[in-house]
């Protein structure tokens, strides 16, 4: 700003000095084309919240972490940090879960529906780790792409009830590194040689014969038989499936890859052999149970296989919620 010129300061002063008769109040001294600028003094209250707020300022200075350093930041006499305050509330929440955590790690599977509190809570768990783990393979909804098992329906390729979706999570299917893991590999009958393209179109039209969408012909009559000779042994003589070998029934519509004729010729020329990971190392005990029940949850759960014997009755320390 201009240095105001000697007469202009003196007009200054001399206003400064003049109270403006409405509001009591001291003039500054500034005047612009006749507008004047008043001394109003700040409101009363409007200083103390200043004080209160800058008095505030110092006290969370000294009491938290403030300024920054080269690596870190003043640390604060309360010694908070966000990460502790993390660490302290997940500590809380792991308190709070550590009873149901400690009842699903002893649970009897089977036993595990009719507990309705803690099944809800192994569903929800197992929700939130299918969607960390399987949904890049078994869809976001669980029911699966071309190859990877639609896991909501009751079709199971190796077993739908608690102890066998557990036992193929824990162990996966075809898995190259895991001796316990789910093993079947169906031949490659056109690839390997064992059945001649005409052969194949044959036993094609056998499965679409028995898939109920082709009818009766002279070249599904002679895959009829190449299928009991070459098939049967898997697939079951009239085509059902059979879980030990994680064979799927082909006599229904639901399709692992598709019952079209290019596919299913691809499906038997080549054969699929998809690959499920195992889990067991992967996912703590708990989480593996939780999976499970999620799974079984879906839509498809079956009730376990009746015992033989009522040999070993499950010892389990969890807490019985039911009536
Ligand atoms: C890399 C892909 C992949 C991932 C990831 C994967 N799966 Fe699978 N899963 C498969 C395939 C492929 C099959 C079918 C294998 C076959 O042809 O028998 C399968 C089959 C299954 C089956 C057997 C279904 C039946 O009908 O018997 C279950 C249960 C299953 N998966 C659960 C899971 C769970 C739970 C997870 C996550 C922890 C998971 N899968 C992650 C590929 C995957
Ligand atoms: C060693 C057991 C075995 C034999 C023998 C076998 N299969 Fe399979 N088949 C399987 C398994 C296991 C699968 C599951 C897919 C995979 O992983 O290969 C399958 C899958 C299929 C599929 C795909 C079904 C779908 O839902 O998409 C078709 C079709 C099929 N087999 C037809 C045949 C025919 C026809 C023969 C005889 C020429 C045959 N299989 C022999 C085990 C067998």
């Amino acid at each position: 700003m201009a240095k105001p010129a000697a007469s202009a300061r003196k007009r200054s002063v001399q206003q400064a000095n003049r109270r403006d008769e409405v509001t009591g109040t001291d003039f500054v001294g500034h005047e612009w084309d006749g507008i004047e600028e008043l001394n109003t003094p700040l409101p009363r209250w409007w200083l103390w919240a200043l004080y209160i707020s800058i008095a505030w300022g110092v006290v969370y200075v000294v009491l938290y972490p403030a300024w920054p350093m080269l690596h870190s930041a003043t640390s604060g006499t309360l010694g908070w940090t966000s990460r502790g305050q993390l660490a302290a509330e997940m500590d809380a929440e792991a308190a709070r879960r550590a009873p149901m955590v400690r009842a699903l790690a002893a649970v009897d599977l089977n036993a595990l529906p009719a507990n309705r509190e803690l099944m809800q809570f192994a569903v929800a768990g197992g929700a939130a780790a299918f969607r960390a783990n399987c949904v890049q393979c078994h869809g976001s909804g669980a029911t699966g792409t071309p190859g990877y098992a639609n896991l909501r329906d009751d079709d199971w390729l190796w077993g739908g009830d608690m102890n066998a979706i557990h036992f193929t999570i824990t162990n996966g299917i075809r898995n190259p590194d895991h001796p316990q893991t789910r093993m079947s590999l169906m031949p490659a009958f056109g690839r390997d040689g064992i059945l001649t393209a005409q052969q194949i179109d044959d036993v094609v039209s056998h499965v679409r014969v028995i898939s109920g969408q082709e009818r009766a012909s002279a070249s599904a009559a002679r895959g009829a038989v190449l299928f009991a000779e070459n098939c049967a042994v898997c697939h079951g003589p009239t085509g059902a499936g059979m879980r030990t070998v994680g064979a799927p029934r082909l006599t229904d519509r639901i399709w692992l890859y598709g019952g079209d004729r290019a596919t299913l010729t691809t499906s038997i020329a080549n054969s699929r052999r998809a690959v499920m990971p195992a889990w067991g190392g992967r996912l703590d005990p708990v989480t593996i149970n939780m999976l499970t029940a999620y799974v079984h949850s879906l839509g498809g759960g079956e009730a376990a296989p009746a015992p033989a014997a009522p040999a070993a009755a499950p010892a389990t320390n969890a807490p019985s919620n039911t009536p």
